[in-house]
């Protein structure tokens, strides 16, 4: 049964069978803006680590950027964007693939070393909600990679000085600019971050040069390195279309007990059958084991694992 049914979650931008990353990425001209947030990415996030958790990890995008860890979760609501992933990736016992809610998450806390969110935060009616989610999972000191798309970039300053655009970049609040696609301030998203126990210790800008006519003039080596070098002036001022924020998990909380990944999204029961399926974990034999039905000891609810792909999006009978 799906879960929206039990307990009240907020709308979600779907990308179940989408073309996204056919599309939009890899046949459009965004080759400047995949190059400019690979390099925010390399800055940012630790080069090496043990279990790091991708959310809203679409097609597996950012995945070969992550090459320094040892485990990578890629969790996404769309199983058609998993099922993409993994074609793309290839076979690997490094990768887990998991259908869930990044407002209900399906992992024990305290225990992701890193946590990443690219091109996701923008879909979110309720992004405090899932900020404290990842809080939760991750361990103390545990690193967050944000990205968010800012509402006070250079572009819509200029509209709304040229009364073409009637929002206000300055003002706090997010902008719904189409149905479930919001634009933060950088502010906003700060004070959230800490409210969340997160303490932000670096912002980069990037794509400050996302206009056709410098993708058409300039060319694209020398775009990246522009954008690198601007990237850095995030420390001082936000006026770029898109930000990526590294924090730390601080405040309380203790890492998970090593071996334990996943918990019920409902009932928060921790879930050692599911856990035993992981391509990593000693429990799968040659990680061959195409499908099975695993039941919450706390709640009887049933999850299944198929293909590969653990389903936290809908109990086994849904
Ligand atoms: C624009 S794509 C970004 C994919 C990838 N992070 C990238 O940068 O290429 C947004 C992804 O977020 C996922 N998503 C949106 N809302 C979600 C939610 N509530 N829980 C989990 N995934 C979500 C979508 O299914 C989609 O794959």
């Amino acid at each position: 049964m799906p879960l929206d049914e039990e307990s009240t979650s907020p709308p979600i931008c779907d990308y179940e069978g989408s073309d996204y990353q056919a599309v939009f990425w890899d046949q459009s001209d965004r080759a400047y803006e995949d190059r400019a947030e690979a390099l925010a990415l390399k800055r940012l996030l630790p080069s090496s680590g043990d279990l790091l958790l991708d959310l809203g990890a679409g097609a597996g995008r950012n995945v070969p950027r992550f090459r320094g860890y040892r485990r990578i979760v890629l969790l996404d609501y769309s199983s058609s964007q998993l099922i993409e992933a993994q074609k793309r990736l290839g076979q690997s016992n490094r990768y887990a693939y998991v259908a869930a809610d990044v407002y209900r998450l399906p992992f024990v806390p305290g225990v992701f070393h890193a946590a990443v969110m690219i091109r996701v935060i923008h879909h979110l009616t309720e992004p405090r909600r899932a900020l404290r989610q990842i809080r939760e999972v991750l361990r103390p000191r545990g690193t967050l990679i944000l990205e968010f798309a800012n509402k006070q970039n250079i572009k819509a300053i200029l509209r709304y000085l040229l009364g073409r655009q009637t929002w206000s970049p300055f003002t706090p609040e997010a902008i719904e600019f189409a149905k479930l696609n919001f634009d933060f301030h950088p502010a906003t998203m700060r004070t959230w971050l800490q409210q969340a126990s997160f303490a932000l210790d670096r912002q980069l800008t990037v794509s400050h040069f996302r206009a056709g006519l410098f993708k058409k003039v300039v060319p694209l080596w020398l775009l990246v390195k522009m954008d690198g070098l601007a990237q850095w002036t995030g420390t001082w001022w936000q006026l770029s279309p898109s930000v990526f924020t590294r924090s730390r998990a601080v405040g309380e909380g203790r890492s998970a007990e090593p071996g334990a990944l996943f918990r019920c999204p409902i009932c928060a029961t921790p879930l050692p059958q599911a856990d035993a399926l992981l391509p990593w974990s000693e429990g799968q034999p040659d990680g061959n084991v195409d499908s099975a039905v695993f039941t919450c000891p706390g709640c009887s609810r049933e999850w299944k694992y198929r293909g590969g792909i653990f389903n936290f999006k809908t109990t086994a009978e849904g």
